[in-house]
């Protein structure tokens, strides 16, 4: 990838540093990932897009979601995540591919759901950046947005509060939706998770 910008480097250095201890640093996360993905209503033979996939911990759900003759693609921009995505084996359950997900290398209406797991808040332009998601996702199909944490529990650990400029704040987030061509059905914000579930619109 040329012309990485300021943000990308950001993102690079940050999760670079970050990714030899990623999994272990939250080891009891499988079963919400699971769940997450389970309610993404994923059907045999799917084709979904792991935006932002990090070490890969969606990918074994969301194979067993589509099955043998889906296609789960995982992207990201830090190729140290990817190392460890593969260190893990979970190569083996989807497509890796270091990739931007702000600009990506897939064609329109590609898909039928992209996963986005801690991806929203490092977004540099989310209206657009959500804009180019929808671009590779059919009309009615799906996306989700999740953290296997909510907002306030992440924000108590981080040792600060949540404002309601918060991009994830349902009422910011609902029009960044709308604005950027999907329709929000679901919002839950739980101290054990956050899932925002959206359908493309036609
Ligand atoms: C908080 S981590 C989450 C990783 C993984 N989804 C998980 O839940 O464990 C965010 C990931 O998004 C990736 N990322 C951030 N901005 C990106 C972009 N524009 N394109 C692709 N990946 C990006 C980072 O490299 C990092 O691996």
């Amino acid at each position: 990838m040329q012309n990485m910008s300021d943000d990308h480097t950001h993102v690079q250095e940050f999760f670079t540093a970050r990714a030899a201890d990623w999994d272990s640093r939250f080891p009891d996360d499988g079963p919400a990932y699971a769940a997450a993905v389970a309610d993404l209503a994923l059907r045999e033979g799917d084709r979904v897009l792991d935006a932002g996939c990090g070490t890969g911990r969606a990918l074994p759900p969301l194979r067993a979601a589509v099955g043998p003759s889906g296609v789960v693609v995982g992207a990201d921009l830090t190729p140290a995540m990817l190392e460890q995505a593969v260190r893990a084996g979970r190569d083996r359950d989807g497509r890796l591919m270091l990739a931007d997900v702000t600009a990506l290398p897939l064609r329109s209406q590609s898909l039928d759901a992209v996963f986005g797991a801690g991806l929203i808040s490092h977004l540099p332009d989310p209206a657009a950046n959500l804009r180019e998601l929808a671009r590779v996702v059919r009309p009615g199909g799906t996306l989700a947005l999740f953290h296997p944490i909510g907002r306030a529990a992440l924000a108590a650990r981080q040792g600060r509060r949540i404002t309601p400029d918060d991009l994830r704040a349902e009422p910011r987030l609902r029009p960044l939706l709308a604005a950027s061509g999907w329709r929000m059905t679901s919002y839950v914000d739980e101290d054990v998770r956050f899932l925002v579930l959206a359908v493309r619109e036609a």
